[in-house]
């Protein structure tokens, strides 16, 4: 089929499924819409996402969600796999060409889901995971006492120096000590760069296999922003919409280490390897039907991923946090390691402030401003309330604001922080002249500089 054929019958089924949609549910079409809208106005500076465009929605509308096919291509428990096998073997090309792995596996629903199937093709029931605590920037599923990693295994944790970054004599004394079978590197909120080759002499020396969930810095990695840990540990994860772009879901690659030509068969498990492992452990181990609509919307973001329009985008997240971590510090805001080598910040409010991570929140929020509150080291308020801000700049970038903006906007936070009067932890008071101003300030940036595609 010629593309132009292609492009005609595609739009005609795009039309043809927003008509169904408005003739059959005109509430969930207004409130498709009503999001769309918020997400255009409002100043998106969740560290935990970024801006998918347009073809990763039709790529994951369009065809493949209603195909169920277990298995692998070429190996599926289900018929009527031709398609979906050229897809999923697509985006592991794609996947494996953008990482530079040797081995991918697109089908983890998440990067919690990523983490599990590592874990579980790993460990053995009273083995041990050690992985950064929580509140010092860890995720749950590095062994957090909440997440069934915490339940199932023994866990142990490494934390931060005084200076906030990542205490390297530590993991090594915690590794030696606890002796791990899994060593977890990477982070939900920790603004430095990750020293991956420290992680693999730690993990060498006490004998353990090495993660690294790259999550949070997959498009810094792809970018040369970041170093990556592909042949370095033994197993990378990563979400594939937190800065890759691309759609809610999970990503497992292998390189040199853990590929089947490179790390070789599994010790002590006669006739396996780690891909097949790691494939087993993903289907059947902890999940049946792969989404296909999932992999579908991976596939072209793992495509744009690899395009010089995404490197320059991450250029500009890396700028943009630099540019708010200075304006911050020289306002006096506390900084966890004063400042950020990728694209998040994470805000100390102890410092001068004195406010609960809610309280700023939620007025953030009141004024169009999105950002999520955060446990900070020795934090002495819970989860829910926590005393840390967590400030990213990926959909900012996206806007591709001139620094002039970056600072207006960072002025504009500042502004609103300095006045909110708490009243509780979960309470709060702002004038209403510094409401209105932020929000006149903040819906113009967002008018003047609509989101950008790649
Ligand atoms: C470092 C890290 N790993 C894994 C995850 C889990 O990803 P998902 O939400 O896709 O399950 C997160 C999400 O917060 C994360 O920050």
């Amino acid at each position: 089929m010629t593309p132009n054929a292609t492009r005609r019958q595609l739009s005609a089924l795009a039309e043809l499924a927003i008509e169904d949609l408005y003739e059959a549910d005109p509430q969930l079409a207004d409130l498709l819409l009503e999001e769309h809208r918020y997400q255009s106005r409002t100043l998106n500076l969740l560290a935990a996402s970024s801006p998918a465009d347009p073809s990763t929605a039709i790529a994951g509308g369009v065809s493949f969600p209603v195909v169920t096919a277990e298995g692998y291509p070429g190996r599926r428990f289900h018929s009527g796999a031709e398609n979906v096998d050229a897809l999923e073997n697509l985006a592991v090309e794609r996947a494996k060409r953008v990482f530079s792995a040797r081995h991918a596996n697109v089908q983890p629903h998440s990067g919690s889901s990523a983490n599990l199937a590592v874990a579980f093709s790993v460990l053995n029931p009273g083995d041990t995971i050690l992985g950064l605590h929580l509140d010092s920037g860890g995720h749950l599923t590095h062994g957090a006492p909440a997440s069934i990693t915490g339940k199932y295994f023994r866990t142990a944790h490494y934390g931060l120096d005084t200076s906030g970054r990542i205490d390297l004599e530590q993991v090594r004394a915690q590794a030696l000590q606890h002796r791990p079978r899994l060593i977890i590197c990477g982070a939900s909120a920790y603004p430095r760069r990750i020293d991956f080759a420290a992680f693999r002499e730690i993990a060498d020396e006490s004998g353990a296999l090495l993660l690294a969930d790259i999550s949070h810095i997959a498009g810094l990695v792809i970018a040369g922003e970041h170093p990556s840990p592909i042949d370095i540990a033994d197993f990378t994860t990563t979400s594939t919409y937190k800065q890759l772009r691309g759609p809610r879901g999970g990503l497992i690659l292998l390189g040199e280490r853990g590929s089947d030509a490179g790390f070789g068969p599994v010790p002590g498990d006669a006739g396996q390897t780690w891909s097949r492992k790691i494939d087993k452990s993903v289907f059947p181990g902890t999940q049946g039907t792969p989404s296909f609509s999932n992999i579908a919307a991976k596939c072209i973001a793992f495509e744009k991923a690899n395009g010089p329009a995404f490197s320059s985008w991450v250029r500009k997240v890396v700028h943009d946090a630099n540019l708010l971590a200075k304006h911050f510090s020289a306002s006096g805001l506390g900084l966890l390691t004063s400042g950020t080598d990728t694209h998040l910040l994470v805000v100390d409010l102890r410092d001068n402030l004195g406010i609960s991570g809610y309280v700023a929140e939620k007025a953030l929020e009141r004024c169009g401003c999105l950002t999520n509150r955060n446990r900070v080291p020795d934090d002495h308020r819970s989860a829910y309330v926590a005393s840390g801000l967590r400030i990213g700049t990926n959909h900012l970038a996206a806007r591709k604001l001139s620094d002039n903006d970056v600072l207006n906007c960072a002025d504009t936070i500042v502004r609103i922080l300095m006045n909110i009067r708490a009243t509780s932890d979960t309470s709060y008071e702002l004038d209403r002249r510094i409401t209105d101003e932020a929000v006149a300030v903040i819906s113009a940036v967002c008018a003047r500089n609509p989101l950008q595609t790649l």
